[in-house]
């Protein structure tokens, strides 16, 4: 396995694993969505290929600053689901974490469901920690002021 810079060419295989993960998304918002993060941040942006460059995964991050630096925000680790388990999402993650190190980029962060034990568990493992924010959301119409 090797982990090289996105190619966009690979979205469409990508884009339909997220959507397996994530059933309530459409497939054109989860295009929409991973090629944010590509178009913000393409050196940021990762897929892990095998011998023959079939594709395996893909991680996407996109630059952000934070009070104490650049921070590096992980939108999406995606492996395609028969390559689970083999330790490609963590080559994704490793590789991504090594380009911030070398870029000085000072933090990395994500959102994660909660209600999963994995992957929270294990990003935890790797030591990820809570933060004392949580995310607020609503429709625009139902806002009332
Ligand atoms: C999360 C995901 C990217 C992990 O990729 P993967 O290639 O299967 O994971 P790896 O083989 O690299 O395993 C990483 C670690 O997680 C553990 N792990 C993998 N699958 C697991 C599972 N279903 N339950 C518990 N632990 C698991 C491995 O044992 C390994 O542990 P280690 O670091 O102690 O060796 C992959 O399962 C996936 O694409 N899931 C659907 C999308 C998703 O949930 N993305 C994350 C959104 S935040």
């Amino acid at each position: 396995m090797k982990i090289i810079k996105f190619d966009p060419r690979a979205l469409d295989k990508i884009t339909e694993s997220f959507v397996d993960s994530f059933p309530e998304w459409s497939i054109e918002n989860a295009k929409k969505y991973l090629m944010q993060s590509y178009l913000i941040s393409p050196d940021f942006c990762f897929m892990a290929v095998d011998k023959d460059n079939e594709i395996l995964g893909a991680i996407f991050s996109k630059l952000g600053t934070s009070k104490h630096g650049d921070l590096l925000i992980v939108e999406s680790l995606q492996v395609i689901d028969r390559h689970r388990n083999n330790g490609v999402g963590k080559s994704l993650l490793k590789h991504t974490v090594n380009e911030a190190r070398k870029n000085n980029i000072f933090s990395i962060s994500m959102l994660s469901p909660e209600e999963n034990i994995f992957p929270l568990s294990w990003y935890e493992r790797i030591g990820f920690k809570k933060t004392d924010w949580i995310e607020l959301s609503t429709t625009i119409d139902t806002i009332k002021i």
